[in-house]
């Protein structure tokens, strides 16, 4: 019996860098709804919490992110229950793309199904040379639902995309790192410092830039080239009205540190 208490831990790994681990390694981490709850109810919380600057997604034990939806709550063909938990688990996973905040998949082993999916939702992928990611639900007789068959088409191309959903390929990390999917591939033993590192550079940058980029990215790339650009000039007007624009400008005239606070107005 799983303690539903243990299912998601969170720890930091740095002041402001918050670490969420799938845990059920016996399982392969494979997500269930009570752990799907939980990662809804954290990052509902997170997402005003300023003490909170990054999350890092990451499963537990050495074999797997994440092997997918827990398959065993498929079993028995109960279509209105099957098709709450898709529709709850695509709106917590477009809760983890729209998350105001840098969001990091820290991948080794098996990130499968909905465990590549949320990977896919995530700003950043840094995996080990032990990853695999695959969308294997064909072989279920079933397709992602996660939005996955859309994100990963739109970043990697029509061809990869149908490799990878079509045979039910698995790709390596290597792979996923020459695709540009994931932003570094390393050794296991060296994955947390590499997430770390990452995680050290965005403290550094002011959090309603990145809020506001955030946007820019994802906003922008579903708008044509004309709106996206004027969104782009739009959130560049907002942002230098607020104090932190002012603070990092300040901040580099006078050869110091910034002090960014996150407030939304100048005066
Ligand atoms: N849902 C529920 N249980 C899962 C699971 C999933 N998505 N993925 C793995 N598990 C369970 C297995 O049933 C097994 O449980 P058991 O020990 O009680 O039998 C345990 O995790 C270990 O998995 P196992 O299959 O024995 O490991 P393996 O190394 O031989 O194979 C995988 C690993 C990932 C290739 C294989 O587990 C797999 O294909 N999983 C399903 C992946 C998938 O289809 N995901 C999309 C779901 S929509």
């Amino acid at each position: 019996m799983i303690d539903p208490e243990t299912l998601l831990l969170r720890d930091e790994m740095l002041p402001g860098v918050v670490r969420l681990t799938f845990n059920r390694p016996d399982k392969l981490n494979a997500l269930s709804s009570t752990m799907l709850a939980q990662l809804a109810s954290v990052l509902e919380v997170a997402r005003t919490d300023p003490a909170v600057r990054c999350i890092v997604l990451a499963g537990a034990g050495e074999k797997a992110f994440v092997a997918g939806a827990d398959i065993g709550e498929y079993q028995g063909g109960r279509n209105a229950a099957f098709c709450a938990y898709q529709i709850r688990s695509r709106a917590i996973f477009d809760a983890l793309e729209t998350f105001p905040k840098p969001t990091i998949a820290m991948v080794n082993g098996f990130a499968l199904g909905g465990g590549f999916e949320i990977a896919l939702c995530c700003d950043t992928i840094i995996c080990s040379t032990e990853a695999l990611f695959g969308l294997p639900e064909g072989r279920l007789g079933l397709c992602p639902g996660g939005g996955g068959s859309q994100r990963l088409t739109r970043m990697v191309g029509k061809y990869v995309a149908s490799d990878i959903m079509l045979n039910g390929w698995r790709i390596s990390g290597e792979r996923a790192y020459s695709l540009g999917l994931a932003v570094e591939c390393c050794a296991p033993e060296k994955l947390e410092q590499a997430v770390l590192t990452r995680a050290r550079a965005l403290l550094k940058i002011a959090p309603l830039a990145q809020k506001e980029m955030k946007r820019l990215i994802s906003e922008g790339a579903d708008a044509s080239l004309a709106t996206a650009k004027s969104l782009e000039q739009e959130v560049l007007f907002r942002l230098y009205t607020t104090r932190d624009a002012q603070e990092g400008i300040d901040a580099f005239l006078e050869k110091r540190e910034p002090n960014f606070k996150g407030e939304e107005r100048f005066d």
